[in-house]
């Protein structure tokens, strides 16, 4: 009997603060009108002083669960993605088991995978479930990703912004996951970086000077070609052709790269999730986010076939195909 890793619940948190891209002419010399060419960004939500990856992967979390209408005490994992987690250790999913009241001592751990994060969180729980370990696991991507930006770096202070999207994924017979692909390239880790950390120029860390720096355009051919190759590879893992895609739910980071996606796959921009406009790019947040607001809106059913996407820091790249 085959079993598959089933998406029961979706949910998703963004903070209150937005701002705007008329603000951050005021804090760097952009523009509106540069933004929404180069990205398709108009507006990001930014944390509150004190609001933390943990307050919003939390809220996302009650909503998944509400959704999939499951009892904390029946998760048997959770896989929580993040580049921002709340402290150095504990991992932010053991805070989140916490604030959930999960007492039932299943095991509970961050992926670090930047963009990718809830790629490669996915396809770890999809592992969990098919391999009968687990029946029913949290998956979460939680980012303030606000707190690694230099507000006055206008190469990377008008990309990112903060959020948390989640799912319950439940062993089922039907259908659910049916493939996932991974990839890293660590050659590649300069281009997309915070330099600065715990074991390695933590001076700078506690001087407040560690910030996320990128070679823009050098991502930017990278992701077209990387996202291009693996909706590719999964489609021919699968067996399926291009026809057989009811909708793309690819990492929000630009609006070019998107329709980039789009085009590779040779479907409409009305068969893929935009959510760039408002959101910004909220790394490991983007696609649990964009597939939360999908669903909840009735554009993505039961039984519809789902890629989603994502290329991040490292580089790394991922995709996962499900019947949602
Ligand atoms: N406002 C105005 N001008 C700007 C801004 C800004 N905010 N930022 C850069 N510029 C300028 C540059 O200084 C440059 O000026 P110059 O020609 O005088 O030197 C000019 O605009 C063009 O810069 P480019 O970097 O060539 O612009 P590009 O068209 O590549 O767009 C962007 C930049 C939007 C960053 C794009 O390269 C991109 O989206 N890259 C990919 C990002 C991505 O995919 N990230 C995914 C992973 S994120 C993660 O893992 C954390």
């Amino acid at each position: 009997m085959t079993i598959f890793a089933r998406v029961a619940g979706t949910g998703s948190s963004l903070p209150d603060r937005i701002l705007t891209n008329q603000e951050l002419e005021s804090m760097v010399d952009t523009s509106d009108e540069w933004i929404q060419s180069r990205t398709g960004i108009s507006e990001r939500r930014i944390a509150a002083e004190g609001e933390t990856t943990c307050d919003l992967a939390e809220k996302a979390s009650l909503d998944a669960l509400d959704a999939a209408g499951v009892d904390p005490q029946d998760i048997d994992l959770v896989v929580l993605a993040t580049t921002t987690p709340d402290q150095v250790f504990p991992s932010t999913a053991c805070l989140l088991q916490e604030r959930l009241k999960i007492s039932n001592n299943s095991p509970a751990f961050d992926v670090q995978a930047v963009c990718s994060g809830f790629i490669y969180a996915l396809d770890l729980a999809n592992k969990f479930i098919t391999g009968g370990n687990v029946k029913c696991a949290l998956v979460v991507g939680a980012e303030t990703f606000s707190r690694i930006i230099d507000w006055t770096d206008r190469n990377t202070c008008v990309l990112f912004g903060d959020g948390a999207g989640a799912v319950v994924l439940k062993a089922d017979q039907e259908s659910g996951i049916t493939s996932s692909i991974l990839h890293a390239n660590g050659a590649y880790n300069r281009l997309l970086h915070v330099p600065h950390g715990v074991s390695k120029g933590f001076d700078r860390v506690q001087a407040g000077g560690a910030f996320t720096q990128m070679q823009g355009s050098e991502v930017f051919k990278f992701a077209v070609r990387a996202l291009g190759d693996i909706v590719d590879e999964v489609l021919e893992k699968e067996g399926l052709s291009k026809n057989d895609i009811d909708w793309l739910v690819p990492h929000q980071a630009n609006i070019r790269i998107i329709s980039a996606s789009a085009k590779r796959l040779g479907i409409s921009l009305d068969k893929v999730i935009v959510t760039i406009e408002r959101h910004g790019n909220t790394s490991a947040a983007s696609v649990p986010l964009a597939f939360d607001e999908a669903v909840r809106e009735g554009k993505i059913k039961r039984g519809q076939r789902v890629i989603m996407e994502a290329l991040g820091g490292g580089f790394t790249w991922g995709a996962v195909l499900m019947v949602y």
